[in-house]
């Protein structure tokens, strides 16, 4: 799969923690982060309604909006997003794995779960290494901080599975749904059209934010 390839937001959404989610907040609200291109949107317009979302790019956001015309948009880093105990679904295709190092990373996961109300959900697709993992000559992977650089810049975290857990766990969250996906590869650069079996495999992942006790 590419980068952009339709998500598998329908498998997610037939997950009994997903419909207790919905049951209990069936006006969210719900944030997309890393919106892009957006390839959660037919399936979770028609769920959900309206979603707001993020991203740090300009004319990732001026695309989504042409798709998305009820839904708020607003031009954000992740590691400034500063909200609290406000929405009931937060979902990313993607743009965790773009993030340069392991501290951005847990930076990120601990502004989602603050985001989080205590009960809600945060729906994760992303890439993870393997141990047959290979690169294309201009990309190159270093295992002991799992930054991909692409030339002088860190163009991917390709994390091993266990890294991702410990992340969520470190930053709070109860794991609720955790499938590395049978034969699924995701492209890590922008140069190929179809996956091949050294490219990183696909995690989806869903966690919650833990009601208080
Ligand atoms: C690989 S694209 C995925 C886009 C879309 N979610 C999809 O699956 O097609 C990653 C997206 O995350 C955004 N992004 C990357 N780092 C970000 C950050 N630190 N804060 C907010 N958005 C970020 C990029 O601008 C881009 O739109």
């Amino acid at each position: 799969m590419n980068e952009s390839s339709k998500f598998g937001f329908d498998s997610f959404s037939r997950l009994p923690v997903f419909e207790k989610m919905l049951f209990e907040n069936p006006a969210g609200p719900f944030l997309e982060i890393g919106c892009g291109k957006l390839p959660f949107l037919p399936d979770y317009l028609a769920l959900l309604g309206p979603v707001d979302c993020i991203d740090h790019c300009v004319s990732s956001i001026e695309y989504c909006q042409k798709l998305n015309s009820e839904g708020q948009f607003k031009e954000l880093d992740i590691l400034d997003l500063n909200i609290i105990n406000t929405y009931a679904l937060v979902m990313d295709t993607h743009l965790l794995h773009c993030l340069g190092s392991l501290e951005s990373y847990q930076k990120a996961l601990m502004n989602i779960h603050r985001a989080l109300k205590p009960g809600g959900l945060f729906l994760l697709e992303t890439m993870i290494s393997h141990s047959q993992m290979a690169f294309e000559l201009n990309l190159k992977y270093e295992p002991s901080n799992f930054q991909l650089y692409k030339g002088d810049r860190v163009s991917r975290l390709v994390l091993p599975s266990i890294i991702v857990e410990e992340q969520f766990i470190n930053a709070g969250f109860k794991i609720e749904y955790f499938k590395v996906e049978d034969g699924l590869r995701m492209i890590p650069h922008d140069g190929r059209e179809e996956s091949i079996p050294e490219d990183p495999q696909v995690l989806r992942l869903v966690a919650s934010r833990p009601k208080d006790l």
